[in-house]
């Protein structure tokens, strides 16, 4: 088992912890948290089925006690109403502040399981157990955490961070494969960003990413945490250098919005997104590598889109853009690649931005 710590700025410290079959050390740990004998953990029916016996099991024989929470499964439960369902089984089993809540599965529980954590009797202390491969080197730490609400995704959130994030590989054997993708899509982000030679390194090993080998996937976690980290520990708040994570996501939120959320997935909608990146990058001149086939070549391997789906209008998807929140008064800010392993900040005015768009759009 390896460990990584994550230092802010700001004094606060998440501990990570990253192995295979963990699941004694991972209780050993939070054991050692030294908080109340008495803890929640919060996952979903289709985690629960897999994973929750043996936690509460290795909890149990350490002498602690766990309330359960188990909500339906999917990103439609990631609302208010889950967080009222968390907030009131946690005050009916009496959790006071010292109890730990552990959240235990992808994405959406463990942004659920952040959101209930920060605010339940002004926070509990918060141990993330991602599951999915997306949340294993993205959404499990980084101090990010919200549900969806009506108008719009992630609009309700704070920042909290987990006091541990415990990542035991293991648990990837039983992961669809097309979760699998949607969290390389995240790493290959990470490399395009800051590491060529991780970039190559996934595209060289997309046989054995496919097949799954969970030495190999541990590798990948290991660095894609190591290359996040980087981003977020200098800009806990999101104000400055953290922004460079969002590549391919400003074209990519636009592509998910005009499907309705249901034609693309995150995942789909990113790597396409990445593919406008670097459309975008060569009509203004400032690609100096092109590194499109590589990306095709791996997102076709793993089942993903490299065409935009032709029922997406070219309109509505500008419209969508115009919503999006990166937007500021002067205009659109995009991170765009400049080289494998370099993006740059690149804004757009409004009047500008159809055109822009429109040629990024042509894959
Ligand atoms: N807070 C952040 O920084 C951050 C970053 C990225 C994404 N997110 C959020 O994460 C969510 C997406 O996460 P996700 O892709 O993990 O989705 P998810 O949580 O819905 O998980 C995907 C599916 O895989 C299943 N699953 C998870 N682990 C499994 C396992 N080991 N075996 C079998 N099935 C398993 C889940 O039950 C679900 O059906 C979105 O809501 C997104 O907004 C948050
Ligand atoms: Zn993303």
């Amino acid at each position: 088992m390896e460990t990584q710590r994550l230092t802010y700025t700001r004094s606060s410290s998440n501990e990570i912890i990253l192995g295979n079959d963990i699941c004694k050390e991972v209780v050993a740990r939070v054991l050692r948290l030294r908080a109340s004998k008495h803890c929640a953990i919060l996952t979903n029916e289709t985690v629960a089925k897999w994973y929750l016996q043996p936690l509460l099991a290795e909890l149990r024989t350490r002498g602690m006690h766990a309330s359960e929470i188990v909500l339906p499964d999917g990103e439609k439960y990631k609302n208010l109403d889950s967080i009222s369902t968390i907030l009131a089984k946690l005050c009916d089993d009496g959790l006071d502040r010292n109890c730990p809540l552990i959240a235990l599965g992808g994405g959406v529980i463990c942004d659920l399981g952040g959101f209930a954590a920060s605010i339940y009797k002004r926070g509990l202390p918060l141990v993330l157990m991602p599951t999915s491969f997306l949340a294993m080197v993205d959404a499990s730490f980084g101090g990010k955490n919200g549900i969806n609400l009506a108008g719009g995704k992630n609009l309700a959130g704070t920042f909290y961070q987990p006091v541990l994030t415990a990542i035991d590989v293991s648990v990837l054997r039983t992961l669809p494969l097309s979760q699998l993708a949607y969290g390389l899509v995240e790493a290959v982000k990470h490399g395009a960003i800051a590491d060529s030679a991780y970039f190559r390194f996934i595209h060289k090993s997309i046989d054995s990413i496919k097949a799954k080998q969970i030495n190999l996937l541990q590798r990948l976690t290991r660095r894609s945490i190591h290359i996040k980290k980087t981003f977020v520990a200098e800009d806990e708040l999101d104000h400055g250098i953290r922004a460079h994570l969002n590549l391919g996501h400003t074209f990519g939120h636009a592509l998910e919005a005009a499907g309705n959320y249901i034609r693309l997935h995150h995942g789909e909608a990113v790597g396409l997104g990445m593919l406008m990146a670097l459309k975008a990058s060569q009509s203004i001149g400032k690609l100096e590598e092109d590194y499109s086939e590589h990306l095709t070549h791996i997102l076709t391997e793993l089942g993903l889109p490299v065409k935009i789906p032709s029922e997406l209008d070219k309109k509505s998807l500008l419209n969508t853009l115009s919503q999006d929140k990166k937007k500021d008064q002067d205009g659109y800010r995009f991170i765009l690649p400049q080289a494998l392993g370099k993006t740059f900040i690149h804004k757009v005015s409004p009047d500008k931005i159809e055109d822009f768009f429109l040629t990024a759009c042509d894959l």
